[in-house]
């Protein structure tokens, strides 16, 4: 009885872990106040800081996704560092969502 509501607490504390990273969730916890809602950095800290608008095509042209990966992690700039306050799949979630914002 004991091992088995152990068990069931355990697998209540880890169903968020095991779901999907809501990319569009956490750029707008974690980036859009720099980078804006639409990634064109039109926010008052964008400017502040020269953030750069992922709606250029030239821009998403010359940052592939280890680069945008890269960034994430170490936060370039005035820009923090994310690689131990978020996990690998939710920094990989945030590349598909700056990639997103390429003009269609
Ligand atoms: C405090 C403001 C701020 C926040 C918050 C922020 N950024 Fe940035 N970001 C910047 C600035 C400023 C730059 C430009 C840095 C430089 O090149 O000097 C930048 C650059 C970048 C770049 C381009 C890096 C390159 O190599 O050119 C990417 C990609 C990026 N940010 C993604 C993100 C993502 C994803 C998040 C959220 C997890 C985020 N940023 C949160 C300010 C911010």
């Amino acid at each position: 009885m004991k091992t088995w509501m152990t068990l069931c607490a355990g697998l209540v504390l880890a169903a968020p872990a095991l779901a999907a990273a809501d990319g569009p969730a956490l750029y707008e916890q974690h980036c859009a106040r720099c980078h804006g809602a639409t990634g064109n950095a039109d926010t008052w800290r964008g400017y502040l800081y020269f953030a750069p608008a992922f709606s250029d095509a030239d821009w998403q042209r010359r940052h592939g996704d280890e680069r945008i990966l890269r960034a994430i992690n170490r936060g370039p700039g005035a820009m923090p560092a994310f690689e131990k306050t978020l996990t690998a799949d939710e920094r990989q979630a945030l590349v598909g969502v700056i990639r997103g914002f390429a003009p269609k």
